[in-house]
């Protein structure tokens, strides 16, 4: 069975997504909406974190109330793009560990090139999400849910911005198992593997290096 797509379906979530596909943006703006929206998919991808219960005082008496279980959570940026949405995670989950993943896609061949890989020690033993704005061609994403199955890491979801209907079927053969959490589903590819209508090269926007 294929993993699940969560497209966002909320009103916050498609205002802030049009202005970020807006190309009169600012650098500042784009990378302000990229950590909002990233802090409000962590949200929805965050629904099934395991609870637990703890005694805990109020003012008017005592009572038994939820807890997280304190299951160990890691996000995984990659690089560089990915990196504007570790902020809106980290605000959502502050106990993550961030490991990172650098990769880039080659320009010609569009395949991905490894460049950096740095991760908790334990991160077998965490939940894992990846982030990255774009899931194009999906190559990108699919090594790197391959480069954390072979630190063995079990339990891992992505998270994306926009994610084209070629991205999502790529991660949904290679890796059944992964979910996939994004604002929306765009329309397809062009010939230079952009995402249509999508909003550009994300890691320039988010940097300023155009
Ligand atoms: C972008 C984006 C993804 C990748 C998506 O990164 O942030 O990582 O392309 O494309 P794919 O699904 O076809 O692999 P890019 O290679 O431009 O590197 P950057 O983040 O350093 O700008
Ligand atoms: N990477 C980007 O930054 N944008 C796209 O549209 C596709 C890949």
């Amino acid at each position: 069975m294929n993993g699940k797509v969560h497209i966002m379906d909320h009103p916050l979530v498609a205002h802030k997504l049009t202005v970020l596909r807006d190309k009169e943006t600012s650098v500042k703006d784009f990378r302000e909406l990229v950590s909002e929206i990233g802090m409000l998919i962590t949200y929805e991808a965050t629904r099934d974190l395991p609870l637990t219960t703890r005694e805990v005082e109020t003012p008017i008496c005592k009572t038994t109330a939820p807890t997280l279980k304190g299951k160990k959570f890691a996000v995984v940026p990659i690089l560089r793009a990915g990196l504007g949405l570790v902020d809106g995670v980290l605000r959502m989950v502050p106990s993550a560990r961030v490991g990172h993943i650098g990769l880039y896609r080659d320009e010609t061949t569009l395949e991905p090139v490894k460049y950096f890989c740095k991760m908790p020690k334990d991160v077998a033993e965490r939940d894992v999400l990846i982030v990255d704005p774009m899931l194009a061609t999906g190559g990108s994403a699919s090594a790197a849910i391959g480069f954390m199955k072979e630190y063995g890491c079990t339990n891992i979801k992505l998270m994306v911005l926009l994610a084209a209907p070629e991205g999502i079927e790529l991660i949904q053969k290679n890796h059944p198992d992964v979910d996939i959490y994004c604002g929306a589903v765009d329309e397809k590819l062009n010939e230079a593997g952009y995402i249509v209508p999508g909003l550009g090269d994300a890691g320039d926007r988010i940097f300023g290096t155009k």
